[in-house]
């Protein structure tokens, strides 16, 4: 980042790291007897901490664990624990269809085990984040309940400081996959009412396994790929196919006047291009005139 503002937008206020669907498994088992679930989460946090950035939260968007098994919730909690410790960040777990409530509030919460839903409210430095289950135990698709939606109303009524991202798993999104609709959010209209004249900035999902973007009710949403393995929109119109590959978090930069959503791919790449040392720095020392003028085309 640079120290000093070059462009019209003051910095963020506010930096979340959005990661989803970790499907860990028991004693770090392939998933699908392939795909290395443990070894992407911690590459994503190695990446996180060479980045210098301190994200004010790191938010996991639900299929923390594929089968809902605690070594596999202690081994995801150990990974981002860690980091999150390192970066002086806090992390907000997202309940997921994959997930079950006992284990997943024992072991990633420290709390009670219990089947009620997994909500939360919590005030990130004058930013509200608010983290929704939107699982039903047993199915896999999603819904809210009316008790949920009036308690989200409830939250909703006062406005936060630099306002609300509403985080959940099963986004309220079309996908184009087929046979991904059967596993829909459903009765999205219900949530629509609620969210109408709230001060909800932007919806973190995760569920489909691909980074997406669209819009709800006047709200940007924008899903996290999966940390496991991905999903190719690229694949035959009709089949559905995971890879082990395209893997990514987002990063959520909250500004006074937009949140824009990034997507960072998880992996060693090498560099193809860097500018030499000091050059920021030789940047920052320069009036803004000169500095354009030395990244014109005709010096
Ligand atoms: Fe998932
Ligand atoms: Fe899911």
């Amino acid at each position: 980042m640079s120290a000093v503002q070059m462009g019209q937008h003051a910095p963020a206020s506010h930096v979340v790291a959005h990661l989803s669907d970790t499907h860990f498994l028991n004693g770090g088992a392939p998933l699908y007897g392939r795909v290395e679930t443990d070894r992407t989460v911690h590459r994503a946090m190695e990446q996180l901490e060479r980045s210098g950035l301190r994200p004010d939260a790191l938010v996991l968007t639900g299929d923390i664990a594929d089968r809902g098994e605690a070594d596999a919730y202690r081994r995801v909690r150990d990974a981002i624990e860690a980091t999150a410790a390192r970066l002086g960040t806090r992390i907000i777990w997202v309940m997921g269809n994959h997930d079950e409530r006992a284990a997943f509030r024992t072991e990633l919460l420290g709390e009670q085990g219990s089947s009620e839903p997994v909500d939360g409210v919590f005030d990130v430095n004058g930013l509200r984040i608010i983290a929704l289950d939107t699982s039903v135990p047993g199915y896999h698709h999603g819904e809210l309940s009316t008790d949920q939606l009036a308690w989200l109303a409830d939250v909703l009524s006062e406005p936060a400081t630099h306002g609300t991202l509403l985080a959940l798993h099963h986004p309220p999104l079309p996908t184009p996959l087929p046979l991904m609709d059967i596993l829909e959010l459903r009765e999205q209209g219900n949530l629509a009412s609620v969210l109408a004249g709230s001060d909800v900035r932007g919806i973190l999902g995760g569920h489909l396994h691909y980074a997406t973007t669209g819009m709800f009710a006047g709200v940007p949403v924008s899903v996290a790929a999966a940390t496991c393995y991905t999903m190719d929109l690229s694949a035959p119109v009709r089949d559905l196919t995971g890879v082990d590959g395209g893997q990514s978090l987002n990063l959520v930069h909250v500004y006074d006047t937009q949140v824009v959503h990034s997507v960072v791919p998880i992996g060693a790449f090498p560099a193809a291009t860097q500018f030499p040392d000091g050059f920021l720095d030789r940047m920052e020392s320069l009036t803004p005139e000169d500095r354009l003028q030395a990244f014109s085309r005709h010096v």
